[in-house]
């Protein structure tokens, strides 16, 4: 038997899996780190802590299972998208990185439309300007702290910091350089032209590779430290929802899926490229070569959930550790007792600002509609709903593009409930189905690995052998009408505050 390794470096964790080549899972290990807010609106982590929690994981399913190291053929990384890792010329990391969901980037998205016309943005990269893409953080380091730009020679994502630790390559992939607004997305390769509008030096970006293109294989220091091989090779990976599209079997024209991690993503796959001349979902390269995806992003999903819970949920914290269960287990069957619409209540999940589909760095977080008649599962009920109305916003866009969903999956932490499953269902008006394997990006890299090293022929024949169906849930007919009514006065809500949000931004 086979091995590969696949790694996600989220927001809130980094997961590592090893798969046997069936894609069972044969052990796991995650490790958390924290997120920084130095202001309202700014997001940062370190990279050293992704790098420690990479390694641990990693040593830590290597010891867990039984597999000799030379049949753990290869390793995919999947990681967070957009974040700006900048090393000097040692390879030290320069300072911590702005990861996705920062939105401290309006100014210089000004600056980038002023450079380019947002036709030419839209043509080149399939997008224009975003906030929480990586160019626009490399223009804010450039002009707030031009002694970190001086000494930056490496620009690197997230997860291809991580390539850099294992391998010592300095490279990308297609999936998540898409989201760097410096890649030429229908051309899958870096835009001369972009660079030159925004004066960034091409040698500060790694070589570009398809997905599942092997990129390295493992530093001797490294092998030896996780007790892997050095013939272990490190394929190009993806972006994590990309990687989560292969891992759910998201990889062939008329297939989509809902994730509820930290963010939320309504992706579906195209093999042509297509593009919302508004720019309210983004366009990127996905891992199948010669494909790609249409994503609306939901800016604080699980975000939210795991926002109330930390800040106002003491009592359930308490009963899930006394109880030895999954707090989200406690407030999902709390959740279920509310109705539909919890009484009146709308939550807009706007805590980072919001993405799809108002592209408004500075809108922030409501709940609408409090009375004394509301109590804590009332307000639960209504964060999930309110993700569930945002992702709801996001898949009208790709049915208003004409994109044809056949088959919508759910993944991530949230996709596991059934609760929010239910919703997504009857405000998509379509069943919303899961598979066996949960792993999502780790599982998705880890079939990229297996592709890389010529386990498997190609991606669409891997997930065929490997992925299964789990649940399938219906829309609840009954209550079709009763959430369209509160989605529509979800969405007048964002028209009504949208001047006040900016005068909120200048207080
Ligand atoms: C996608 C996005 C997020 C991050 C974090 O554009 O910003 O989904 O990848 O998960």
């Amino acid at each position: 038997m086979k091995y590969l390794i696949g790694i996600d470096v989220g927001t809130s964790a980094t997961k590592t899996v090893l798969f046997d080549e069936l894609g069972t899972v044969i052990a796991s290990a995650s490790r958390e780190y924290p997120l920084y807010q130095p202001q309202n609106g700014w997001a940062e982590q370190n990279p050293e802590d992704w790098r420690n929690a990479v390694l641990a994981t990693v040593s830590e399913v290597v010891e867990k299972s039984a597999a000799e190291k030379e049949d753990i053929l290869g390793i995919g990384i999947s990681g967070q998208m957009h974040g700006l890792v900048m090393l000097d010329e040692k390879g030290e990391v320069i300072r911590p990185s702005i990861i996705w969901c920062d939105q401290r980037t309006g100014a210089e998205v000004e600056e980038m439309l002023n450079l380019m016309p947002r036709e030419r943005w839209i043509a080149i990269t399939a997008n224009p300007p975003l906030t929480g893409w990586t160019a626009a953080k490399i223009l804010w380091v450039r002009r707030h702290e031009p002694e970190n730009y001086a000494r930056c020679k490496h620009i690197l994502l997230p997860k291809d910091y991580i390539r850099y630790i294992l391998t010592g390559v300095f490279a990308t992939e297609v999936s998540d350089a898409s989201g760097m607004q410096l890649l030429d997305v229908p051309g899958r390769c870096w835009s001369q032209e972009v660079l030159d509008a925004l004066s960034i030096d091409r040698d500060l970006l790694g070589t570009v590779y398809e997905s599942c293109q092997v990129t390295g294989s493992l530093l001797p220091e490294i092998a030896s430290k996780t007790g892997l091989s050095t013939k272990t090779i490190v394929v190009g990976g993806a972006g994590d929802n990309a990687a989560a599209a292969v891992g759910t079997g998201i990889v062939r024209d008329g297939t989509a899926f809902t994730t509820i991690g930290t963010s939320g993503v309504v992706f579906a796959h195209t093999s042509k490229v297509s593009i919302d001349p508004k720019g309210r979902v983004h366009t990127c390269c996905c891992a199948v070569p010669g494909a790609w995806h249409i994503m609306g992003v939901t800016q604080g999903a699980g975000l939210s959930l795991k926002w109330f819970k930390d800040e106002f949920c003491q009592d359930y914290l308490a009963r899930a550790e006394k109880e030895g269960c999954d707090v989200y287990d406690l407030i999902n069957a709390d959740v279920s007792e509310i109705p539909a619409g919890s009484n009146r209540l709308i939550y807009l999940p706007y805590l980072m600002g919001e993405r799809t589909p108002h592209l408004d760095p500075d809108c922030r977080g409501v709940f609408f509609g409090l009375s004394a008649i509301h109590t804590k599962k009332h307000l639960l009920r209504a964060v999930m709903e309110g993700v569930s109305y945002s992702l709801c916003d996001c898949n009208e866009i790709l049915k208003e593009m004409g994109v044809e969903v056949t088959q919508m999956m759910a993944c991530g932490g949230g996709g596991k409930s059934p609760v929010w499953r239910q919703m997504l269902a009857t405000l998509y008006h379509c069943p919303v189905k899961t598979v066996k394997q949960d792993e999502g990006p780790a599982l998705g890299v880890a079939i990229l690995a297996g592709v890389g090293c010529g386990l498997y022929p190609d991606i669409e024949t891997a997930c065929d052998r490997i992925l299964s169906e789990k649940s399938h849930t219906e829309p609840a007919k009954e209550l079709m009408a009763v959430y369209d009514a509160y989605h529509q006065l979800y969405q007048k809500l964002y028209r009504s505050l949208k001047e006040d949000y900016k005068a909120l931004a200048l207080l």
